[in-house]
């Protein structure tokens, strides 16, 4: 007899382990990983399927101490298409306290397993909630489930054990480029990813200019023999021009939020507290990112944390425009409208509000160096060209994948 059981999902391809990877084990039945694995491993010797293989060769590596369960062929009993799910009958496996006894193993879909075997309530909601979170990823769940075998051959009932992930997988170990375990999302459009890139180049003159204007730590001062020359003007005569330019990029991306037809330029990709479910999963991000956590919810775009970091990070910037403009504005006076659009100074003084719009230089200098990090770690950690993705527009998700803000990847 063979194991035609097929893992749900990609993992079903007979004949091609290599094209499969096991992921963590889930255990929900008291069971240890490593007697889950065991279990899922059980299979008649010399079976040709790569799923059996697969289990059995990631027992042996992981856990080389847990012999591999022999299985009798004639005690296998395959999946078929009106039941997914295989039975192993394991005799004589070696259980707590050095005794031996029977069992039935059953392994298959989640669904089918989790029908036909007994778990208590909170079990199968652990169990559902772990497969649900492992299929974003594009995992699958080979969900395992035992019953005793009693002394006159009588099966008892299924007990649900817990799942171990697999999934699709080929060459190198993360080899983002293969296009047969990865496919290419496009995400940012064109005019997006120019507004970044004029954000990025014009704060970067409007920091360096303000710099200069705050502290003219070279060239001649009003101390100076002789003419002290017009540097000064023309620094602040660039720094003026970028500032104007700047609000226009502002205005167009704040247009865009509002009006794009492009789901990823909208204002809800950037709010992140939009229903509880978001709520949620900005808990889980910032596990993920304290280590809590192996794997974060999978975004396409904005996970809920770089939501929040963005969505303040646009008040930093409108908030910079408004008090640059309210700065600008006093040398406009003898204007009605200068003279509304410089009441924030007359209120706060010219000082203070110097030292605001100084303040806000450094919040944002602050946010570009986590924002680095972060873009580089998260593309170090998931492959999915997310650095790139700011000049191509696309990134790379694991085909079968399932992210919370689009359509399963195909
Ligand atoms: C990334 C954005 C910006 C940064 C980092 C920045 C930075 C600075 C800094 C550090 C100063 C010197 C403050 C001081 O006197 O100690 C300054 C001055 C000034 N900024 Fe900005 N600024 C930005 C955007 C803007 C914008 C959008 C405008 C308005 C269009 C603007 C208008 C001004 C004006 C009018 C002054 C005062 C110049 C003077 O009195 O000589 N800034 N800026």
């Amino acid at each position: 007899m063979t194991t035609a059981e097929q893992a749900p999902g990609p993992a079903a391809d007979p004949g091609d382990a290599s094209r499969l990877e096991v992921g963590d084990v889930v255990s929900v039945g008291g069971l240890s990983h490593r007697r889950v694995l065991a279990l899922a491993a059980a299979a008649a010797p010399g079976s040709d399927d790569p799923v059996d293989q697969l289990m059995i060769a990631a027992l042996r590596e992981d856990h080389p101490t847990i012999p591999v369960p022999t299985v009798d062929p004639a005690d296998v009993d395959p999946a078929r298409a009106d039941r997914r799910y295989s039975l192993v009958r394991v005799r004589q496996l070696q259980v707590t306290g050095g005794s031996t006894r029977d069992i039935v193993v059953m392994r298959g879909d989640l669904d089918a397993v989790m029908g036909a075997s007994r778990a208590s309530r909170e079990n199968r909601s652990l169990l559902r909630k772990n497969a649900r979170h492992g299929l974003e990823h594009g995992w699958r769940a080979l969900v395992i489930a035992a019953a005793p075998v009693a002394e006159d051959g009588t099966v008892g009932d299924f007990v649900l054990q817990g799942f171990v992930k697999l999934r699709h997988f080929s060459g190198e170990e993360h080899d983002a480029t293969s296009e047969d375990s990865y496919t290419r999302v496009d995400v940012w459009s064109a005019s997006l990813r120019a507004q970044h890139w004029l954000n990025v180049s014009l704060i970067v003159v409007l920091s360096l200019t303000g710099y200069y204007i705050m502290d003219p730590f070279f060239g001649p001062t009003p101390g100076s023999a002789g003419r002290t020359g017009y540097l000064m003007g023309y620094v602040r005569f660039i720094h003026f021009v970028a500032g104007f330019a700047w609000l226009l990029v502002g205005a167009t991306r704040i247009v865009s939020a509002f009006t794009s037809p492009d789901r990823y330029l909208r204002w809800p990709t950037l709010w992140p507290l939009k229903s509880k479910k978001d709520v949620r999963n900005l808990g889980r991000v910032v596990k993920h990112y304290v280590f809590l956590r192996d794997e974060g919810p999978l975004y396409v775009a904005h996970n809920p944390l770089q939501q929040l970091a963005y969505s303040s990070i646009y008040v930093v910037g409108v908030l910079q425009m408004l008090v640059g403009l309210s700065l600008y504005a006093l040398y406009k006076q003898s204007s009605p409208f200068w003279q509304v659009v410089a009441t924030p100074v007359q209120w706060i003084g010219i000082g203070p509000m110097r030292l605001v719009h100084t303040m806000l230089m450094f919040a944002l200098w602050s946010f570009a160096i986590g924002h680095i990090y972060l873009a580089v770690r998260a593309d170090s950690l998931d492959r999915h060209g997310g650095v790139s993705s700011m000049i191509n527009g696309g990134v790379w998700l694991r085909r079968g994948s399932k992210p919370v803000d689009s359509p399963k990847v195909g």
